[in-house]
């Protein structure tokens, strides 16, 4: 069981992604709980403000320190062992090694960033982890929130209903996954490669490995270089890359 919490101002925004499909169902089956947290609890003046005017001058506001704090102070002592993720467009950048380290812990406490961002002491005293869903400033941290505990999600076990999917899939081993294909076998004479209808299992995992490699090898060759390839593979890219001349 992994347990969310989620500090945000705008805790409404995380009530429907989450409450669908795999998630909702994984919620239900107890593998793992969603609590929003909304800041402004813990902000003491009348006004609940969570906001404040950045010390030096400048445009926007900061998120201030005090009710993060707090905050945080109070649900660390439900949950034992906790790590504090921030998402910012500042930390290092999700992939799949991230989201399957993070699924072994069993609380994760996330920090939603609005504004210009949070005081910088939020992130130097209370943080754990700084985490970016991708070199882009979005308005706020609730969507890279959700991104972050979908990715997450996905490899706790029994939250797929065939746990053999995560090792297929794209970034797993350094590699993009293969085309899928499903009914009709022909629509509008657009037919589906005639070695999946076959039924001949290894020739359909040598045709599924070629598009693998191919399709890292066109569209993203960056990650060719941290595969481990067999003779196999690289007889396979190197007909790849004569196909191409
Ligand atoms: C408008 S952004 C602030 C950006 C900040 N002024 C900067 O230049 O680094 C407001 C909040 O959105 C969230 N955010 C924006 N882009 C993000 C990204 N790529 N990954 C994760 N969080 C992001 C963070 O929580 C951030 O504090």
């Amino acid at each position: 069981m992994v347990k969310f919490d989620v500090l945000s101002i705008f805790p409404e925004m995380f009530s429907s992604p989450l409450n669908f499909s795999l998630l909702k169902k994984a919620q239900e089956k107890g593998l793992l709980s969603i609590s929003i947290h909304n800041i402004r609890n813990w902000a003491d003046d009348k006004h609940k403000m969570t906001d404040d005017a950045p010390y030096g001058g400048g445009c926007g506001m900061v998120m201030k320190v005090e009710p993060v704090e707090k905050a945080l102070n109070e649900i660390r002592k439900a949950v034992e062992n906790s790590v504090v993720v921030l998402m910012t467009p500042q930390g290092e950048v999700l992939n799949q090694k991230i989201a399957a380290e993070l699924s072994c812990k069993k609380n994760i406490i996330i920090i939603c960033g609005r504004y210009e961002g949070i005081d910088e002491r939020i992130r130097e005293h209370l943080v754990d982890r700084e985490i970016s869903i991708g070199d882009y400033v979005v308005t706020g941290g609730e969507i890279p929130a959700m991104v972050l505990i979908d990715a997450i999600c996905r490899y706790i076990p029994e939250f797929l209903g065939n746990p053999e999917s995560t090792k297929n899939e794209s970034f797993c081993a350094n590699l993009l996954e293969y085309p899928q294909y499903t009914r009709p076998a022909e629509y509008k004479n657009w037919s589906v490669p005639e070695v999946l209808l076959s039924g001949n299992h290894t020739e359909i995992e040598l045709w599924r490995r070629k598009e693998s490699l191919k399709r890292t090898y066109q569209r993203r060759p960056d990650l060719l270089k941290k595969v481990k390839l067999s003779a196999q593979d690289k007889n396979i890219l190197d007909k790849i890359k004569q196909e191409e001349i």
